[in-house]
């Protein structure tokens, strides 16, 4: 298998893409192509101070390290969930510092839940008796906006994959959530004050495609999963589009580009009684509801 920039041994093959490139010519392609993500979808601008989410995964760390080469100004931030199994928190937490160890230009904001609120995300899931996954999202998008507001930053930047978004899409589609496919987008503007910006540069990246990345640029990651996702069905759906991928390569590709195109033209329109957002009282924080934000509320009902 040879390259077909330069004809050297090849490191990956993409069918989708019907290309074939060696360890010099496929991360510049990778790079490229986040570049061009970024464009097409008027993500940020080179102005732009940015706040990358850090898992300790393979996906923020490289959506950081390709940033980084780009030439944006990209801090990271890691948010210390205290999941204890196996000390997944701890062990990811020590990935994210020593990939900012070796790239002293940036820095890492730590926020550690339990230090900062009380009690760590299994805790309070326990207490609400919910499981740990169906509160995390809401804390981490909370801790997300609260720190890129408080450190005056233009964007968060999340390393959602394509396989992430098309298995995301799928749930959406599957059960017609009209909200979620509204709000399923490569860039959410900033739709009032207090609301930061998203962005998720890697979504036309594919998530083999990011492994390879990590590995030919000698970035280390917790390869772990997180031990409350087994069983999700983000899960038993990734594996349905891979074996689509399998017999048709570029399915995950035209599936979530062709849902882009036809948001982007109008064809999908949400809920239309969205209510306002208005600061919570406690935190100041955007919210739908009427006095505390859902994060107040559940530090709240768990107090008592
Ligand atoms: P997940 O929701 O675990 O699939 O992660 C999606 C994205 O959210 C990752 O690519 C990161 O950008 C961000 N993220 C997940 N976990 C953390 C964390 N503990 N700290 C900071 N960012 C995170
Ligand atoms: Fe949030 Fe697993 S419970 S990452
Ligand atoms: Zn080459
Ligand atoms: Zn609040």
């Amino acid at each position: 298998m040879r390259c077909q920039h330069c004809g050297e041994v090849a490191v990956i093959s993409m069918p989708q893409h019907r290309l074939k490139l060696c360890e010099k010519h496929f991360p510049l392609w990778v790079e490229r192509r986040v570049a061009r993500t970024i464009e097409s979808f008027q993500m940020f601008s080179s102005d732009d101070r940015l706040l990358v989410a850090v898992s300790g995964g393979k996906d923020s760390l490289a959506l950081w390290e390709i940033l980084l080469r780009l030439g944006y100004q990209a801090d990271g931030l890691y948010i210390h969930l205290g999941i204890e199994h196996e000390g997944y928190s701890h062990v990811s937490q020590s990935y994210a510092e020593a990939f900012a160890a070796t790239h002293p230009d940036a820095t890492l904001h730590l926020v550690d839940v339990r230090a900062r609120y009380g009690r760590s995300i299994p805790e309070l899931a326990r207490e609400g008796g919910r499981r740990a996954c169906s509160r995390c999202g809401m804390i981490k998008r909370y801790i997300m906006n609260r720190t890129a507001r408080e450190g005056d930053y233009d964007a968060i930047v999340t390393g959602h994959n394509l396989d992430d978004e098309a298995a995301q899409l799928l749930q959406n589609n599957l059960y017609w959530l009209r909200g979620y496919l509204q709000r399923q987008a490569p860039v959410l503007p900033q739709t009032c004050q207090g609301l930061v910006r998203k962005a998720k540069p890697l979504c036309l990246v594919a998530e083999r495609e990011s492994a390879a990345y990590t590995f030919v640029r000698g970035i280390e990651y917790i390869q772990q999963e997180c031990p409350h996702s087994a069983g999700a069905t983000s899960i038993f759906h990734k594996k349905i589009l891979n074996d689509m991928e399998r017999r048709s390569p570029g399915t995950k590709l035209q599936y979530y580009q062709g849902f882009v195109r036809a948001r982007q033209d109008g064809f999908i329109i949400g809920d239309e009684d969205t209510p306002p957002l208005e600061e919570c009282e406690r935190c100041g924080q955007p919210t739908t509801a009427n006095a505390l934000c859902a994060f107040c509320r559940m530090l709240e009902t768990e107090e008592t």
